[in-house]
């Protein structure tokens, strides 16, 4: 009998990762292309680009219409990739998931059906100040309205949320609260469990921006125990212009459409018209058919890794990042939170972030500067904006010390 093979746990093999993206194999200015701005979008693996090749390819067809072969393949492919998502999800019924075109839309279809049709005048929504654009305009407009009230959660100068003043502002005036899991601009990964426990005890429902987080580790929503969820492909290796509202059943149910038109009515009449059942009912139009299967390859690409590798990883190139920029006199990490996920947010004493930006660009190297669509922040932390390298999966320890290479550059250059 031969000895037993042993059961051995491949390492985290990053360079057969980086294959898979076929972009990140070019110059760029005359060096290797170094991505460092995946908080803003990731790259796609071929398998990506390939389904969604094929799909035009192959099987191209409007979806839920047609009684002809290849509407059904679109169709079949279509709610397949919603059953993706509900599993990546871990919802428990595939009709929680709603097509949209991104987090922003998903928000916005939330504030507006659900908060139009609910808000009074005097109620709450609780945002922080670490939010996004997209999770605080939508309720801005809906604000205004219905002459509710948007209350800014304060956030503490390491850019965490504080938890104190969240119970503070908590009564039962407050209806919603919305808070991203990831923060796009500093990494601070939220206490969504234990804020969604302080919101319920005034009853209030939460939704919870999962934009940033979805890329870094595996998400439960109903062990979450949010209200909504939202997400969008393209910071998930899947393409632009598609992106998911989770919503638990009975609020889904309740709430009226947000848009009309095609396949989210039941009979159109005169003079009243009645609707689809969710998810349809949220989703008038023909849909991004394209984008939801490339959004299912990206799933099925990311459920191809190991997680848990992938997750150490990622917190290997932050530490180092961080070791490396206690090596730097004048740079100022922005934020400090005690858990951050993949968000390096920096200034450079005497430098303009966007001078930074360049001259990184002019190595090779992408990264993005300036508000992050997070102007409220960064009025909080007194700052006109930042420089933030982001990373991913494909990043590498050679990408972490050519961001130094280059930030020493800019010292010499610049100060
Ligand atoms: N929200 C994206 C970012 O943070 C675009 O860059």
């Amino acid at each position: 009998m031969s000895a037993p093979v042993a059961n051995v746990v491949p390492a985290f093999d990053v360079e057969s990762v980086r294959r898979d993206f076929p972009i990140l194999d070019q110059q760029i200015n005359g060096h290797p292309l170094v991505y460092l701005d995946n908080a803003a979008t990731t790259q796609k693996p071929e398998c990506v680009i390939e389904a969604i090749s094929n799909y035009y390819r192959r099987d191209n067809a409007n979806v839920h219409r047609g009684v002809h072969t290849l509407s059904d393949r679109a169709t079949h492919a279509f709610e397949q990739a919603r059953q993706t998502v509900a599993n990546f999800l871990a919802s428990r019924r595939v009709e929680q998931v709603i097509w949209t075109s991104g987090t922003t839309a998903a928000i916005n279809l939330v504030a507006h059906s659900w908060g139009r049709s609910t808000l009074q005048p005097g109620d709450r929504v609780l945002v922080s100040w670490l939010e996004h654009h997209s999770n605080i305009v939508p309720w801005q407009l809906v604000a205004a309205a219905t002459g509710a009230e948007v209350v800014p959660i304060p956030v503490t100068d390491a850019g965490e949320i504080d938890l104190q003043a969240l119970a503070g502002l908590l009564d039962d005036r407050v209806k919603m609260v919305a808070v991203n899991h990831v923060s796009n601009a500093l990494g601070t990964v939220n206490p969504v469990a234990e804020i969604i426990r302080l919101a319920k005890t005034v009853d209030a429902l939460v939704l919870v921006d999962g934009a940033q987080s979805v890329a870094h580790w595996p998400v439960d929503v109903e062990a979450m125990g949010c209200d909504f969820f939202v997400m969008s492909g393209h910071k998930l290796f899947g393409p632009t212009g598609v992106g998911v509202l989770w919503g638990r059943e009975s609020l889904l149910d309740a709430m009226p459409p947000y848009m009309g038109g095609g396949e989210m009515i039941e009979r159109v009449a005169f003079p009243t018209t009645t609707f689809n059942v969710p998810p349809f009912k949220f989703e008038a139009g023909t849909p991004n058919i394209a984008g939801a299967i490339g959004l299912a390859a990206a799933i099925d690409y990311l459920g191809s890794l190991d997680r848990q590798a992938v997750m150490e990883h990622e917190a290997a190139l932050l530490a180092r990042t961080l070791e490396l920029a206690e090596e730097v006199e004048g740079l100022r990490r922005v934020g400090t939170p005690a858990h951050s996920a993949g968000i390096f947010s920096f200034l450079l004493e005497g430098t303009h972030p966007s001078d930074v930006g360049m001259l990184l660009d002019q190595q090779g190297i992408a990264v993005r500067t300036g508000h992050h669509c997070a102007q409220p922040l960064m009025e909080r932390l007194g700052i006109p904006g930042t420089v933030r390298a982001s990373y991913s999966i494909y990043n590498t320890q050679e990408d972490v010390s050519r961001l130094f290479e280059g930030i020493h550059k800019a010292k010499r250059l610049f100060t």
